[in-house]
């Protein structure tokens, strides 16, 4: 149980360098508490550090494990300042009522951006000419260099990335067709296509953008690379999983396409120590680069600004939208009233029980909001003020209650 602390008693760490713009919103929203640190942490270090924390963020490098959670006794959220949240234990979290945040589209437009400077450089053969260059080879010739003014661009998964693209690419005087497994309104003139390879025939740049699912694992191998036009490129900054490299690579020596750009791969070297080895390496027509497509300053700014913005809507107002391992409620403003945030295991008959401690102690309940995730349930009662002390200790004791939070 937890009732409304005052801005400056609420403790807030950083790890790992998070961008200032994160402080910079605590401070604005009233934090003063605010422990920004530029590395990480052991775990031995975490568990001591965690204890008192009400918020916590981390990028991709902390560990958070059961043993954390069950240590950060006073923890309410989690900011994941990075896209993935596979170094937190989701369930151990939302186990002891922590929300967990993160950023999935801060870096959209920063990989717009490199594959269309990409599509630039591969339709102009700029990757081979470099290599060249590097060996002292002077390959001046027009060659088969084209600009992307006209040509056609087909955009494999119309996400937030896909979209992105689409409109930079049109800005551009691109074509755009685009394939989506799933209804997803085009942007612009972009023109949907019903299969994957009428796309790939039509395509003067194939660029993939969909997530790592079962079914997009190999989507794109010998067959596929085998429709798309000879002189077409193919840029792949999705997922590593997704193309078959042995296939680009034997492709591009077989003279089959103009060439290829690749940001992610099969497997990546945990750490910039570690070495790089891929099939495509020695192939000049091939541009590769170190899973970089949304590694950029204004990424990273608008990640720090967007969960600490999170983790302040959550904590001001207990507001879960976006969070990734419990119920998403968005909540209106509460002036005038106490609000009671009740996070339970999602069983029958608790919802019964929450409102009959209220109407037990005669308490008004001015609004509720309800909403389920799987094993949790998330329930918010507004009620008036004066009345919430004595029913914050009560629904304590509802069967299958996790975590309560009164905030004033
Ligand atoms: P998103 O979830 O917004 O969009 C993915 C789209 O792909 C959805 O519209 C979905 O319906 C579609 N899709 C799913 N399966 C498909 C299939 N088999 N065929 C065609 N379409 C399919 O994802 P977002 O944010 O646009 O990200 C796209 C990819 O980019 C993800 O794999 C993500 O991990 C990756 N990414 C890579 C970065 C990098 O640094 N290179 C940075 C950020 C994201």
């Amino acid at each position: 149980m937890s009732v409304s602390l005052a801005k400056d008693k609420i403790k807030v760490l950083l790890l790992e360098g998070i961008h200032k713009t994160a402080v910079e919103a605590f401070e604005a929203a009233g934090y003063r508490n605010v422990d920004r640190r530029s590395g990480t942490v052991d775990a031995r270090e975490l568990l001591d550090l965690v204890h008192d924390v009400h918020f916590l963020g981390i990028r991709s490098r902390t560990q958070l494990t059961a043993d954390v959670f069950a240590a950060a006794e006073r923890l309410v959220g989690v900011g994941a300042f990075c896209i993935g949240t596979n170094q937190i234990d989701l369930a151990a979290a939302a186990a002891h009522g922590v929300a967990v945040f993160n950023a999935p589209f801060s870096n959209t437009r920063s990989v717009a951006e490199l594959v269309l400077a990409e599509a630039i450089l591969l339709l102009r053969g700029v990757p081979e000419k470099n290599a060249k260059a590097h060996r002292g080879e002077w390959a001046k010739s027009v060659g088969t260099s084209r600009e992307i003014r006209g040509k056609t661009l087909g955009i494999v998964g119309y996400g937030n990335i896909g979209k992105q693209l689409s409109v930079l690419a049109e800005g551009l005087g691109m074509r755009v067709l685009f394939h989506d497994t799933a209804d997803v309104l085009p942007l612009g003139n972009a023109q949907p296509v019903l299969h994957l390879d009428e796309l790939l025939t039509k395509s003067d740049v194939v660029s993939l953008h969909v997530p790592d699912t079962p079914q997009t694992h190999g989507l794109f191998a010998a067959p596929q690379i085998s429709l798309m036009k000879e002189d077409a490129v193919l840029i792949n900054a999705s997922r590593g999983s997704v193309v078959d490299l042995e296939a680009l690579a034997a492709a591009l020596d077989g003279g089959m396409l103009a060439g290829a750009a690749v940001d992610v791969y099969p497997t990546e070297p945990k750490s910039n120590d570690e070495p790089f080895a891929s099939p495509l390496q020695g192939v000049d027509r091939a541009l590769l680069t170190p899973h970089i497509g949304g590694s950029t300053i204004e990424a990273q700014q608008n990640i720090g600004a967007e969960v600490a913005g999170k983790l302040i809507r959550y904590s001001d107002n207990g507001s879960t939208m976006t969070a990734v391992n419990v119920p998403e409620v968005a909540l209106p403003p509460h002036p005038g009233a106490h609000r009671i945030l009740h996070l339970h295991r999602n069983v029958p008959g608790v919802m019964a029980a929450v409102n009959r401690v209220f109407s037990d102690l005669g308490v008004n309940v001015e609004a509720q909001f309800l909403q389920t995730r799987g094993e949790l349930g998330y329930v918010v009662t507004d009620v008036g003020r004066g009345s919430s002390a004595e029913a914050l200790a009560a629904l304590q004791s509802v069967h299958g209650t996790i975590r309560t939070r009164v905030l004033y």
